[in-house]
């Protein structure tokens, strides 16, 4: 089940986020983000718990801050699941930077139409360097 995220599922997408990427978000920002009312996350529930999320800002355009399933969940079409509620609501271009090495994620997002347009060296706080990718 997919469902709009509210204030309570902080904990649960900073733990996931925390638990898969180096450079995660602080657990204020996601609490801001799910307060602010042009920032739309997204929670995917199965068994009972939380196993992916997405979070994106939609203002004139979209810009798709992070998406991730637990690890356990992959490959079930979940992540897919999660971007097309973000689809739904898009308002204008919708936008994503993604490491440049990360396959799987630049498969979903390419699977949904998005396509690279440029590469942003040093990108992330490790060196890596990032496609910033567009869906028109
Ligand atoms: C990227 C991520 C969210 C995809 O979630 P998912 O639930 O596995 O995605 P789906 O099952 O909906 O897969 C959708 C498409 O993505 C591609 N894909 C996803 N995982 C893949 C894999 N291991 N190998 C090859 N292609 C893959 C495929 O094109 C797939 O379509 P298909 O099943 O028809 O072949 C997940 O791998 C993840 O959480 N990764 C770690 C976090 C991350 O890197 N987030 C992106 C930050 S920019």
């Amino acid at each position: 089940m997919i469902r709009r995220a509210t204030i309570l599922d902080a904990n649960d997408i900073f733990n996931i986020g925390d638990s898969i990427f180096d450079d995660f978000l602080p657990l204020s920002f996601i609490e801001e983000e799910l307060k602010n009312e042009n920032s739309f996350w997204f929670v995917a529930i199965e068994d009972n718990q939380t196993i992916g999320f997405i979070g994106a800002r939609v203002y004139d355009n979209t810009d798709i801050l992070d998406i991730a399933v637990k690890n356990e969940y992959r490959k079930k079409g979940i992540g897919s699941l999660l971007l097309e509620e973000i689809l739904k609501i898009k308002c204008g271009f919708v936008t994503l930077e993604v490491r440049v090495h990360n396959i799987n994620a630049i498969r979903l997002y390419e699977k949904h139409g998005f396509k690279t347009i440029l590469k942003r060296p040093n990108y992330y706080s490790n060196g890596d360097d990032a496609y910033y990718m567009i869906k028109e």
